[in-house]
Protein backbone atom coordinates (compact mmCIF):
# COMPACT_ATOMS: atom_id res chain seq x y z
CA UNK A 1 0.00 0.00 0.00
CA UNK A 2 1.23 3.89 -0.45
CA UNK A 3 2.07 5.73 2.31
CA UNK A 4 -1.06 8.34 1.54
CA UNK A 5 -2.85 5.20 2.42
CA UNK A 6 -2.15 4.33 6.03
CA UNK A 7 -2.59 5.94 8.81
CA UNK A 8 -0.13 7.23 11.41
CA UNK A 9 -1.67 5.29 14.11
CA UNK A 10 -5.00 3.94 14.72
CA UNK A 11 -7.34 0.93 15.48
CA UNK A 12 -6.76 -2.36 13.88
CA UNK A 13 -9.39 -3.73 11.42
CA UNK A 14 -11.00 -5.71 14.09
CA UNK A 15 -10.20 -3.38 17.03
CA UNK A 16 -8.43 -5.41 19.21
CA UNK A 17 -4.93 -3.86 18.25
CA UNK A 18 -3.14 -0.70 18.19
CA UNK A 19 -1.83 -0.21 14.22
CA UNK A 20 0.98 2.22 13.62
CA UNK A 21 3.63 3.28 10.92
CA UNK A 22 7.03 2.01 12.54
CA UNK A 23 8.66 5.06 12.27
CA UNK A 24 12.14 3.78 13.40
CA UNK A 25 12.23 1.81 9.86
CA UNK A 26 11.59 4.99 7.66
CA UNK A 27 12.37 6.45 4.81
CA UNK A 28 13.92 2.61 3.98
CA UNK A 29 11.05 0.68 5.10
CA UNK A 30 7.36 1.52 5.42
CA UNK A 31 6.06 -1.23 8.21
CA UNK A 32 3.05 -1.20 9.59
CA UNK A 33 2.80 -3.12 12.94
CA UNK A 34 -0.12 -4.19 14.90
CA UNK A 35 0.76 -4.02 19.05
CA UNK A 36 -1.54 -5.68 22.04
CA UNK A 37 0.44 -5.26 25.01
CA UNK A 38 0.95 -2.91 27.29
CA UNK A 39 4.90 -3.73 26.99
CA UNK A 40 4.69 -3.50 23.34
CA UNK A 41 2.59 -0.49 23.42
CA UNK A 42 5.12 1.08 25.96
CA UNK A 43 8.08 0.18 23.90
CA UNK A 44 6.14 1.75 21.00
CA UNK A 45 6.66 4.63 22.32
CA UNK A 46 9.42 4.39 24.47
CA UNK A 47 11.53 3.80 21.37
CA UNK A 48 9.82 6.26 18.80
CA UNK A 49 8.29 3.94 16.67
CA UNK A 50 5.22 6.00 17.41
CA UNK A 51 6.46 9.87 18.33
CA UNK A 52 5.23 13.18 17.82
CA UNK A 53 3.03 14.81 20.87
CA UNK A 54 -0.39 14.30 19.27
CA UNK A 55 0.78 10.69 17.94
CA UNK A 56 1.89 9.55 21.57
CA UNK A 57 -1.71 10.55 23.23
CA UNK A 58 -3.59 8.96 20.61
CA UNK A 59 -1.56 5.65 20.35
CA UNK A 60 -1.45 5.70 24.55
CA UNK A 61 -5.39 6.10 24.38
CA UNK A 62 -6.08 3.19 22.61
CA UNK A 63 -3.48 1.37 24.34
CA UNK A 64 -5.18 1.81 27.32
CA UNK A 65 -8.40 0.45 25.90
CA UNK A 66 -6.48 -2.49 24.89
CA UNK A 67 -5.85 -3.05 28.95
CA UNK A 68 -9.37 -2.51 29.97
CA UNK A 69 -9.90 -5.48 27.21
CA UNK A 70 -7.19 -7.36 29.05
CA UNK A 71 -8.09 -6.96 32.58
CA UNK A 72 -10.82 -10.00 33.31
CA UNK A 73 -12.88 -9.02 36.21
CA UNK A 74 -16.25 -8.10 36.43
CA UNK A 75 -15.71 -6.01 39.47
CA UNK A 76 -15.81 -2.18 38.98
CA UNK A 77 -13.50 -1.20 41.99
CA UNK A 78 -11.32 -3.77 40.94
CA UNK A 79 -11.40 -2.90 37.28
CA UNK A 80 -10.70 0.36 38.22
CA UNK A 81 -7.79 -0.39 40.23
CA UNK A 82 -6.01 -2.34 37.40
CA UNK A 83 -7.16 0.17 35.01
CA UNK A 84 -5.19 3.28 37.04
CA UNK A 85 -1.82 0.58 36.98
CA UNK A 86 -1.97 0.21 33.30
CA UNK A 87 -2.48 4.16 32.91
CA UNK A 88 0.68 4.64 35.00
CA UNK A 89 2.58 2.11 33.11
CA UNK A 90 1.53 3.81 30.17
CA UNK A 91 2.61 7.34 31.28
CA UNK A 92 6.04 6.02 32.27
CA UNK A 93 6.91 5.87 28.47
CA UNK A 94 7.94 9.42 27.75
CA UNK A 95 7.95 12.39 30.10
CA UNK A 96 8.09 15.57 28.05
CA UNK A 97 4.88 15.74 25.86
CA UNK A 98 1.96 16.57 27.65
CA UNK A 99 -0.35 14.89 24.89
CA UNK A 100 0.75 11.73 26.44
CA UNK A 101 -0.88 12.73 29.95
CA UNK A 102 -3.78 14.41 28.94
CA UNK A 103 -5.38 10.97 26.49
CA UNK A 104 -4.80 8.77 29.32
CA UNK A 105 -6.17 11.29 32.01
CA UNK A 106 -9.14 11.67 29.52
CA UNK A 107 -9.92 8.08 29.17
CA UNK A 108 -9.25 7.68 33.07
CA UNK A 109 -12.11 9.83 33.55
CA UNK A 110 -14.51 8.00 31.92
CA UNK A 111 -13.90 5.11 33.43
CA UNK A 112 -14.15 7.06 36.55
CA UNK A 113 -17.47 8.49 35.90
CA UNK A 114 -19.38 5.56 34.51
CA UNK A 115 -17.80 3.54 37.09
CA UNK A 116 -21.36 1.91 38.25
CA UNK A 117 -22.01 0.69 34.70
CA UNK A 118 -21.43 -2.68 33.59
CA UNK A 119 -17.74 -3.76 32.91
CA UNK A 120 -18.56 -4.52 29.34
CA UNK A 121 -20.10 -1.09 28.84
CA UNK A 122 -17.26 0.77 30.47
CA UNK A 123 -14.89 -0.85 27.91
CA UNK A 124 -17.22 0.10 25.33
CA UNK A 125 -17.16 3.91 26.29
CA UNK A 126 -13.52 3.55 26.55
CA UNK A 127 -13.42 2.26 22.53
CA UNK A 128 -15.88 5.36 21.73
CA UNK A 129 -13.66 8.06 23.40
CA UNK A 130 -9.90 6.62 21.98
CA UNK A 131 -11.84 6.58 18.53
CA UNK A 132 -13.33 10.28 19.40
CA UNK A 133 -9.96 11.67 20.02
CA UNK A 134 -8.31 10.10 17.03
CA UNK A 135 -10.89 12.81 14.95
CA UNK A 136 -10.65 15.59 17.36
CA UNK A 137 -6.76 15.16 16.47
CA UNK A 138 -7.51 15.49 12.76
CA UNK A 139 -9.76 17.50 12.99
CA UNK A 140 -7.79 20.22 14.80
CA UNK A 141 -4.89 19.27 12.72
CA UNK A 142 -6.63 20.57 9.95
CA UNK A 143 -7.54 24.10 11.57
CA UNK A 144 -4.11 24.60 12.19
CA UNK A 145 -3.47 24.26 8.97
CA UNK A 146 -6.31 26.51 7.89
CA UNK A 147 -4.87 29.24 10.44
CA UNK A 148 -1.55 29.04 9.60
CA UNK A 149 -1.62 28.74 5.73
CA UNK A 150 -3.33 32.70 5.97
CA UNK A 151 0.50 33.41 7.12
CA UNK A 152 2.09 31.84 4.03
CA UNK A 153 2.63 33.92 0.68
CA UNK A 154 3.76 32.48 -2.78
CA UNK A 155 6.75 31.47 -3.05
CA UNK A 156 7.67 31.70 0.69
CA UNK A 157 10.61 29.72 2.07
CA UNK A 158 9.87 28.02 5.31
CA UNK A 159 11.93 26.56 8.04
CA UNK A 160 10.94 23.40 9.95
CA UNK A 161 12.88 21.72 12.58
CA UNK A 162 12.06 17.64 13.58
CA UNK A 163 9.01 15.84 12.10
CA UNK A 164 5.60 17.86 13.34
CA UNK A 165 3.71 16.46 10.32
CA UNK A 166 1.12 13.59 9.38
CA UNK A 167 3.48 11.50 11.14
CA UNK A 168 3.11 13.01 14.12
CA UNK A 169 -0.20 13.26 14.31
CA UNK A 170 -3.59 11.79 13.13
CA UNK A 171 -3.24 13.59 9.94
CA UNK A 172 -1.70 16.91 8.63
CA UNK A 173 0.76 17.68 11.30
CA UNK A 174 0.60 20.50 13.07
CA UNK A 175 3.88 22.88 11.75
CA UNK A 176 3.23 20.82 8.70
CA UNK A 177 -0.44 21.82 8.17
CA UNK A 178 -0.09 25.49 6.98
CA UNK A 179 2.00 23.72 3.68
CA UNK A 180 -0.66 20.97 3.24
CA UNK A 181 -3.56 23.29 3.14
CA UNK A 182 -1.15 26.01 0.90
CA UNK A 183 -0.66 23.30 -1.38
CA UNK A 184 -4.66 22.64 -1.66
CA UNK A 185 -5.00 26.24 -1.98
CA UNK A 186 -2.71 26.25 -4.95
CA UNK A 187 -0.12 28.13 -2.70
CA UNK A 188 4.01 27.01 -4.08
CA UNK A 189 5.90 27.38 -0.89
CA UNK A 190 9.29 25.94 -0.23
CA UNK A 191 10.48 24.10 2.84
CA UNK A 192 13.43 23.35 4.65
CA UNK A 193 13.68 20.66 6.50
CA UNK A 194 16.54 20.66 9.28
CA UNK A 195 18.08 17.08 9.59
CA UNK A 196 17.37 17.04 13.10
CA UNK A 197 20.37 15.35 15.59
CA UNK A 198 20.77 12.73 16.87
CA UNK A 199 17.26 11.10 15.59
CA UNK A 200 17.14 12.71 12.68
CA UNK A 201 13.40 13.00 12.59
CA UNK A 202 13.68 15.88 10.19
CA UNK A 203 16.15 13.54 7.30
CA UNK A 204 14.09 10.62 7.76
CA UNK A 205 10.20 11.34 8.76
CA UNK A 206 10.06 15.60 7.74
CA UNK A 207 12.17 15.15 3.89
CA UNK A 208 10.13 11.78 3.26
CA UNK A 209 6.27 12.95 4.31
CA UNK A 210 6.81 15.96 2.21
CA UNK A 211 8.88 14.75 -0.51
CA UNK A 212 5.81 12.42 -0.73
CA UNK A 213 3.77 14.84 -1.53
CA UNK A 214 5.18 16.88 -4.05
CA UNK A 215 6.01 19.72 -1.98
CA UNK A 216 9.16 21.43 -2.36
CA UNK A 217 11.78 19.93 0.29
CA UNK A 218 15.29 20.79 0.93
CA UNK A 219 17.06 18.96 3.61
CA UNK A 220 19.65 20.95 5.56
CA UNK A 221 22.46 19.78 8.65
CA UNK A 222 21.32 21.67 11.99
CA UNK A 223 23.87 23.82 11.21
CA UNK A 224 23.64 25.31 7.56
CA UNK A 225 19.75 27.11 9.23
CA UNK A 226 21.83 29.99 9.90
CA UNK A 227 23.47 29.63 6.51
CA UNK A 228 19.86 29.69 4.85
CA UNK A 229 18.30 32.72 7.15
CA UNK A 230 21.29 34.69 6.00
CA UNK A 231 20.90 34.34 2.40
CA UNK A 232 17.36 35.27 2.25
CA UNK A 233 16.17 31.71 2.04
CA UNK A 234 13.77 31.47 4.66
CA UNK A 235 10.64 33.97 5.26
CA UNK A 236 8.67 32.13 8.23
CA UNK A 237 9.65 29.43 10.77
CA UNK A 238 7.22 26.95 11.88
CA UNK A 239 7.61 24.58 14.39
CA UNK A 240 5.67 21.88 16.22
CA UNK A 241 5.44 21.78 20.28
CA UNK A 242 5.57 18.70 22.55
CA UNK A 243 4.39 20.97 25.79
CA UNK A 244 3.65 24.59 25.61
CA UNK A 245 3.91 26.17 29.39
CA UNK A 246 1.28 28.92 30.66
CA UNK A 247 3.34 31.73 29.70
CA UNK A 248 4.35 30.62 26.17
CA UNK A 249 7.91 28.62 26.70
CA UNK A 250 7.56 26.06 24.70
CA UNK A 251 9.16 22.64 24.89
CA UNK A 252 9.93 21.22 21.31
CA UNK A 253 12.91 18.63 20.29
CA UNK A 254 16.19 19.46 20.93
CA UNK A 255 17.46 22.29 18.57
CA UNK A 256 14.82 24.42 18.31
CA UNK A 257 15.82 27.01 20.64
CA UNK A 258 18.68 27.64 18.67
CA UNK A 259 16.58 27.89 15.26
CA UNK A 260 14.65 30.74 17.34
CA UNK A 261 17.77 32.44 18.39
CA UNK A 262 18.88 32.96 14.57
CA UNK A 263 15.46 34.02 13.39
CA UNK A 264 15.53 36.49 15.64
CA UNK A 265 18.84 37.78 14.65
CA UNK A 266 17.71 37.42 11.32
CA UNK A 267 14.37 39.10 11.70
CA UNK A 268 12.15 36.44 10.86
CA UNK A 269 8.88 35.07 12.78
CA UNK A 270 9.06 32.16 14.33
CA UNK A 271 6.07 30.09 14.92
CA UNK A 272 4.71 27.42 16.98
CA UNK A 273 1.58 25.21 15.66
CA UNK A 274 0.28 23.11 18.35
CA UNK A 275 -3.35 22.31 19.02
CA UNK A 276 -4.97 23.37 22.74
CA UNK A 277 -3.96 19.58 23.88
CA UNK A 278 -0.45 20.55 24.08
CA UNK A 279 -1.13 23.33 25.94
CA UNK A 280 -0.06 22.75 29.56
CA UNK A 281 -2.01 25.98 31.91
CA UNK A 282 -1.00 24.12 34.91
CA UNK A 283 2.84 24.41 34.08
CA UNK A 284 3.55 28.40 34.48
CA UNK A 285 6.60 28.22 32.73
CA UNK A 286 9.04 26.47 30.60
CA UNK A 287 11.43 25.85 33.74
CA UNK A 288 8.85 23.09 35.03
CA UNK A 289 8.76 21.20 32.09
CA UNK A 290 10.76 17.81 32.18
CA UNK A 291 12.97 17.02 29.87
CA UNK A 292 13.58 13.75 28.75
CA UNK A 293 16.97 12.70 28.67
CA UNK A 294 18.26 9.63 26.54
CA UNK A 295 20.71 7.31 25.73
CA UNK A 296 24.29 8.52 24.89
CA UNK A 297 24.31 5.79 22.10
CA UNK A 298 21.80 7.65 19.63
CA UNK A 299 24.34 10.13 19.81
CA UNK A 300 28.03 8.47 19.58
CA UNK A 301 26.55 5.21 17.19
CA UNK A 302 22.93 5.17 16.52
CA UNK A 303 22.98 6.25 12.70
CA UNK A 304 26.65 5.31 11.84
CA UNK A 305 28.31 2.07 11.12
CA UNK A 306 31.24 2.28 13.88
CA UNK A 307 31.53 4.33 16.83
CA UNK A 308 32.13 7.94 16.12
CA UNK A 309 33.32 8.79 19.10
CA UNK A 310 35.73 7.71 22.06
CA UNK A 311 34.78 4.85 23.81
CA UNK A 312 33.63 6.38 27.90
CA UNK A 313 33.58 10.13 26.45
CA UNK A 314 31.11 12.05 28.08
CA UNK A 315 27.53 12.63 26.20
CA UNK A 316 24.99 15.21 26.36
CA UNK A 317 21.18 13.63 24.87
CA UNK A 318 18.19 15.77 26.12
CA UNK A 319 15.54 15.26 23.79
CA UNK A 320 13.82 18.41 24.19
CA UNK A 321 14.26 22.16 24.60
CA UNK A 322 12.81 25.01 25.51
CA UNK A 323 12.33 28.39 23.59
CA UNK A 324 11.62 30.96 25.81
CA UNK A 325 7.98 32.72 25.02
CA UNK A 326 10.13 35.93 23.73
CA UNK A 327 10.81 34.01 20.85
CA UNK A 328 7.79 33.34 19.49
CA UNK A 329 6.25 35.69 17.43
CA UNK A 330 2.66 33.47 17.40
CA UNK A 331 1.55 30.08 18.74
CA UNK A 332 -1.01 28.35 15.82
CA UNK A 333 -3.36 26.32 17.72
CA UNK A 334 -6.60 24.68 16.21
CA UNK A 335 -8.86 27.50 17.50
CA UNK A 336 -6.74 30.47 16.41
CA UNK A 337 -3.61 31.95 16.28
CA UNK A 338 -2.50 33.19 19.83
CA UNK A 339 -0.03 36.12 20.39
CA UNK A 340 2.05 37.83 22.90
CA UNK A 341 0.85 38.22 25.89
CA UNK A 342 0.59 34.67 25.91
CA UNK A 343 -0.23 34.10 29.38
CA UNK A 344 -3.37 36.28 28.64
CA UNK A 345 -3.98 34.83 25.07
CA UNK A 346 -3.44 31.12 25.92
CA UNK A 347 -5.97 30.54 28.64
CA UNK A 348 -8.49 32.97 26.40
CA UNK A 349 -8.32 30.53 23.48
CA UNK A 350 -9.75 27.08 26.26
CA UNK A 351 -12.60 29.41 27.65
CA UNK A 352 -13.69 30.19 23.68
CA UNK A 353 -17.47 28.97 23.98
CA UNK A 354 -18.70 26.18 21.29
CA UNK A 355 -15.92 25.44 19.45
O1 LIG B 1 11.09 12.86 20.08
P1 LIG B 1 9.96 13.12 19.13
O2 LIG B 1 10.25 12.72 17.74
O3 LIG B 1 8.65 12.55 19.64
O4 LIG B 1 9.80 14.70 19.14
C1 LIG B 1 8.79 15.27 18.38
C2 LIG B 1 8.79 16.75 18.37
O5 LIG B 1 9.59 17.40 19.02
C3 LIG B 1 7.70 17.40 17.58
O6 LIG B 1 8.13 18.62 17.07
C4 LIG B 1 6.50 17.63 18.50
O7 LIG B 1 6.11 16.46 19.15
C5 LIG B 1 5.34 18.18 17.75
S1 LIG B 1 4.54 16.93 16.81
C6 LIG B 1 3.21 17.57 15.99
Amino acid sequence: MHFAQIATVGFSGDGRALELIDQTQLPGKLQVLQLKTQQEIWEAIHQLRVRGAPAIGIAAAIGLYLAALEIETEDQKSFLQQFSQRKAYLASARPTAVNLFWALDRMERVAQSHIRLPVDQIRDLLRQEAQRMLEEDAASCRRIGEYGSDLLREGDGVLTHCNAGRLATVRYGTALAPIYVAQEQGKQVRVFADETRPLLQGARLTAFELYQSGIDTTLLCDNMAATAMKNGWIQLVLVGADRIAANGDTANKIGTLGVAILARHYGIPFYVCAPLTTVDLNTPTGEEIQIEQRSPEEVTTLWYRERMAPEGVKVLNPAFDVTDHSFIAGIITDRGIARPPFSQTLPALFSQEGI
